[in-house]
């Protein structure tokens, strides 16, 4: 975690705020974000991702994490957006994001979600289905409209991580498998389009993936299909978006990817490859959410007490949980924490660390060290920054918390925490 440090009065910091005053100031729990860090990232990805001669293209998947604040800096940073909802979407114009530089994804766009991407110009609609791609081409019709299209294909490539976060086998929701016959009659079909205009392919393997030769694989196996396209229905593909996936380290248990290296590698395999086949190099792009924003971000939490059980656990409450972190329950996933304000580990024990809400299941962390914690600590759980936020949710009606930029000592407000006039706000009572 190099971006943190401890200060004088021992306690954490993040971007040269001490932790313990940001959770006295903005209250707890809070995200917080370390905005260097997430700049870095983007820079990092731009810079690996690219090479003489082919044209590239670096997206940040914005369900990770996604408010007006981090698309600003997503704009600013020169990276575009994919997008998967109308409420995505919203955000993104809302923040005055070029639309041009927008990806429209999704497995089941509804006409609402479709009619505001067509009219506001997104910049590629990704069409997921044969079905979609009839309803795009009529709403284009009606709306007068044309719009550049690229199609989601599914490269039936078995990407080794969750069960829930796999996306590419061949009976996956996501795409049309590039081995069904229907692939041929589909791109015809946009060839003879009107409205739309084809540029290319998509897929997406997966997430949270170490093993790189699954991103290689998924490479090899798209570009030999680009080919078989040109031969077959004489379609030269423009673009090709190989989509994210790049897995980050929550704990020392995990594996990392030197992601430099794995960017650098997968550019000159696709210089190589289509040199080798003979085709033209379409322009690639990659979409990574995760490994722009996980480890930028960490959670503050303030231990209301402790329990420890006739078993034998000792456990940790917090207030806050499965409503900020659902993660853990949801996938089994593993977090580092440390306690903000005793960073040494002196009488420390194994801890659960438990949240607020009415379920068992409500864990944040299952086993971690920590020393001798007492009611009123605040507790730091690292790497939170992806798929917490955007997947929190206001269950036993908990408001969401707040979240905060912090940049050379200074902590600005992104999202305000949510009220309980806020819980409320959509109620009628009859
Ligand atoms: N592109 C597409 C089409 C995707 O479906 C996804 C993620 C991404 C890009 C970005 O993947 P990343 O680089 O973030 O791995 N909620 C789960 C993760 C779900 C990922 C869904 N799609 C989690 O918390 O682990």
């Amino acid at each position: 975690f190099e971006t943190m440090n401890i200060n004088n009065l021992g306690n954490l910091e993040i971007g040269n705020c001490d932790t313990v005053e940001l959770a006295k100031e903005f209250g707890t729990p809070l995200y917080v974000v370390d905005e260097e860090l997430v700049r870095y990232n983007c820079k990092l990805f731009k810079d690996s991702f690219k090479i003489e001669d082919i044209d590239t293209e670096v997206i940040y998947a914005s369900k990770a994490f996604l408010n007006l604040a981090m698309c600003k800096i997503i704009e600013e940073e020169g990276l575009s957006l994919d997008v998967v909802s109308g409420g995505e979407l919203y955000t993104a114009l809302k923040a005055n994001f070029p639309s041009n530089r927008i990806y429209m994804h999704g497995n089941n766009k509804t006409q609402d979600e479709l009619i505001l991407a067509i009219e506001s110009g997104v910049g590629r609609i990704v069409v997921d289905n044969r079905q979609e791609l009839e309803l795009v081409e009529y709403l284009c019709e009606e709306l007068g409209e044309e719009v550049n299209v690229l199609l989601r294909v599914n490269p039936g490539i078995d990407a080794y991580t969750h069960e829930y976060i796999q996306t590419s086998k061949n009976d996956s929701k996501f795409g049309e498998s590039i081995y069904s016959r229907d692939i041929f009659w589909i791109i015809d079909r946009f060839q003879r389009s009107n409205r739309l205009n084809l540029k290319g392919f998509h897929c997406h393997i997966g997430s949270q993936i170490f093993e790189e030769k699954s991103f290689y694989s998924s490479i090899l196996v798209m570009l030999e299909f680009v080919s078989k396209i040109e031969r077959k229905c004489n379609f030269i593909t423009e673009e090709l978006n190989i989509g994210g996936g790049f897995g980050v380290r929550y704990t020392e248990e995990d594996n990392t990817i030197d992601l430099k290296t794995c960017l650098k590698k997968m550019i000159l395999l696709i210089k190589e490859t289509t040199s080798n086949m003979n085709i033209k190099t379409p322009k690639i792009m990659i979409e990574p959410g995760r490994a722009i924003i996980a480890n930028a971000g960490i959670t503050l939490y303030e231990i209301g007490g402790t329990k420890n059980t006739y078993g034998g656990k000792h456990y940790i409450f917090v207030d806050g949980g499965m409503t900020d972190n659902p993660r853990t329950a949801l996938y089994g996933a593993k977090y580092e924490a440390v306690v903000a304000n005793k960073i040494n580990l002196e009488n420390s024990q194994i801890y659960t660390v438990a949240g607020k809400c009415c379920e068992s299941g409500d864990i944040i962390i299952k086993d971690i060290q920590l020393p001798k914690v007492e009611k009123n600590d605040i507790l730091a759980v690292f790497s939170t920054g992806a798929y917490n936020y955007s997947m929190s949710s206001n269950y036993n009606r908990i408001p969401r918390p707040a979240v905060v930029f912090v940049r050379d000592g200074e902590a600005r407000l992104a999202v305000r925490r949510e009220t309980y006039e806020d819980i409320i706000k959509n109620d009628i009572l009859f």
